[in-house]
């Protein structure tokens, strides 16, 4: 397929979703989320894509929804619709990891896709943002719910309130990003800790993530069934065996199931 608005690359067993709508600070149309989806079906179909990476430019991941696409929206056009949820949850519910090497500005929308994946390694020039209250409207991508989880309520409130943007040191400490690198790297980086994620078991790298991510909903005590089912199933796996036998011969394992 040939995309308009993303560019759609492999690099290993990596596949790679490059935003690719400059002129607007990638800002997030229905057809690009779209893309994106599409792009994902076809990485998550692929016995050859272990993880994928999800990317911008330089100056921007993503300045949010696209503002004049939805301007003259009335209530039916959203609500019908089904605006935001209709397509753009489709990065949530891929089950191979996903990261995102977020550049420059990731604002609304735009933090909000940076938020649906699995992990985010921003660039030292990284700004992140909820200033949808600027616009006389509220984040609807997750902002509101995946925030708090995320930096807890004192900084979400704060972000979503009074539209500020929060730098890239700022995100580390407050447990948004999970590395901050010069952002000459920050693509390599994530590419680096994809590829790594990808020579590992699948079953077992979609276990974790579909644990960790448990943890968001769900009590302490069904999380942790819920893991031990889980953790329990594993042995199951030829790669289990596979891992921990390379372990007691001192060799690599050779995963069978990637
Ligand atoms: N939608 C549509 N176009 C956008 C856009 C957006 N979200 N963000 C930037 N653009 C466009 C600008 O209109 C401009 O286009 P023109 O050159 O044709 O005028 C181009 O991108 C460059 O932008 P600026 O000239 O504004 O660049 P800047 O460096 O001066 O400022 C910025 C950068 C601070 C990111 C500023 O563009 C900005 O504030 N953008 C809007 C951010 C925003 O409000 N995002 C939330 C959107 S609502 C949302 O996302 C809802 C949701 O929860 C899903």
């Amino acid at each position: 397929m040939n995309y308009e608005n993303i560019v759609v690359e492999t690099r290993g067993r990596v596949g790679l979703i490059t935003l690719n709508r400059p002129k607007a600070l990638n800002a997030l149309n229905d057809t690009l989320v779209d893309e994106i989806g599409h792009a994902l079906d076809g990485f998550e179909a692929s016995e050859d894509i272990g993880a994928v990476v999800i990317t911008g430019s330089e100056k921007a991941f993503a300045a949010g929804a696209d503002i004049g696409a939805m301007a003259s929206f009335s209530y039916m056009d959203a609500y019908k619709g089904d605006y935001i949820t209709r397509n753009w949850e489709r990065v949530r519910s891929c089950r191979k990891p996903v990261i995102a090497a977020v550049a420059g500005f990731a604002l609304g929308g735009g933090c909000e896709l940076a938020m649906m994946c699995d992990m985010i390694i921003a660039a030292d020039t990284a700004k992140f943002g909820q200033p949808e209250v600027k616009l006389g409207i509220l984040p609807g991508a997750g902002g509101t719910q995946r925030l708090p989880r995320a930096v807890g309520k004192a900084k979400a409130m704060d972000l979503c309130l009074t539209a500020r943007f929060m730098d890239a040191e700022e995100a580390e400490r407050a447990g948004l990003v999970s590395r901050v690198v010069p952002a000459e790297k920050v693509l390599d980086e994530a590419l680096a800790a994809a590829e790594t994620i990808a020579g590992y078991s699948l079953p077992v790298v979609m276990m974790i993530k579909e644990s960790v991510n448990r943890a968001f909903e769900s009590s302490l005590s069904e999380g942790l069934l819920f893991e031990r089912r889980v953790f329990h199933s594993a042995f199951a796996l030829d790669d289990q065996k596979e891992g921990m036998a390379a372990f007691v011969a001192k060799r690599k394992p050779a995963f069978k199931h990637r």
